[in-house]
């Protein structure tokens, strides 16, 4: 009988902490404030940010929201990059989320590369990219929310990935290409497969782990899906389930068919309990930016007060 991993309990305590500390940080001057910027009229993006507005509320953050997607889409992407340039000098904000995905005319890479490393809650800007590549601290910087969030429910359930063989299907910023890191990190020995990968098939049959997180938008679901279902794992692998995508109609998709998979598997992750995950680090991450932003701040005082002496 598999163990079925709920991430809400661990997200409501972590919220909590969330909220004591940012009382505390309030009494030092320091308040966190959230800007989140929706290019895309997507439903499943919707969802996500009514959620972050409201995670944001409960602890004491100001948060607002950017809705560009009325804009004409040869003009968004300039409108995005002089909206990020305005939140940047902004002292009232000290954290920025474009949420993603963007729709494919906009150059992903170019538009988060202009928010200010101090304040990339998200942890994709070039800057931060490069901490997780090299030595980071997990305390200290904002490295992507759903990865460090399921490393952390993991380590909640007590899994030790230590020389596990991991699938993460899936190679996007925010999930796959992180977590690969972050399990190497672990000592696991990890691989990412995509659309293109040879023998998938093979190499899910021999996985300790499998992390579905292909998110297939609904338009490409149909021709081209990936979904785990029992038959493709091995007796006992542990399956963290990732994946949704939402339609207009309300339909939802999800990377893994649970109710074979359950059967076949030792641990698995409730439908979408991952994105309490993913809320409950954009929280932790949007404390950090904010002491991050803090510092910045301070010197810049420090450099300017002595540049006129
Ligand atoms: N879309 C889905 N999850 C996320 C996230 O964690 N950050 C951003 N920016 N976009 C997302």
């Amino acid at each position: 009988m598999a163990v079925i991993i709920d991430a809400k309990p661990l997200f409501l305590q972590i919220r909590e902490e969330v909220k004591r500390e940012v009382e505390q940080l309030k009494k030092q001057g320091i308040s966190p404030g959230l800007a989140v910027i929706l290019a895309e009229d997507d439903p499943t993006s919707k969802l996500y940010v009514s959620k972050k507005v409201k995670d944001c509320a409960k602890v004491g953050i100001y948060s607002e929201v950017w809705e560009l997607y009325d804009i004409p889409i040869e003009k968004r992407m300039n409108a995005l990059i002089n909206l990020i340039s305005e939140l940047n000098e902004r002292h009232d904000i000290t954290g920025i989320l474009v949420q993603l995905p963007l729709p494919p005319q906009i150059d992903m890479y170019r538009v988060l590369g202009r928010i200010l490393p101090e304040k990339d809650v998200d942890g994709l800007t070039p800057h931060n990219k490069g901490l997780l590549m090299s030595n980071y601290d997990l305390d200290r910087d904002p490295l992507p929310c759903t990865a460090i969030g399921i490393m952390k429910l993991l380590d909640h359930c007590g899994i030790n990935v230590s020389g596990m063989f991991v699938v993460i299907v899936g190679r996007s910023e925010l999930v796959g290409k992180p977590l690969f890191k972050l399990l190497l990190d672990r000592d696991a020995t990890p691989v990412c497969v995509h659309r293109r990968s040879k023998e998938t098939e093979k190499l899910l049959k021999k996985a300790d782990m499998v992390i579905c997180a292909a998110g297939r938008p609904p338009e490409l679901f149909k021709e081209d899906p990936f979904r785990l279902t029992g038959d493709m794992i091995d007796e006992g692998t542990i399956v963290i389930n990732v994946g949704i995508r939402r339609d207009g109609a309300g339909n939802v998709y999800y990377d893994v068919d649970f109710e074979s998979v359950v059967e076949k598997c030792s641990y698995i992750t409730k439908n979408e309990t991952v994105g309490y995950m993913t809320r409950a680090m954009l929280l932790k991450n949007t404390v950090k930016t904010s002491k991050m932003f803090a510092e910045r701040i301070h010197h810049l005082t420090l450099y300017n007060y002595n540049a006129i002496d």
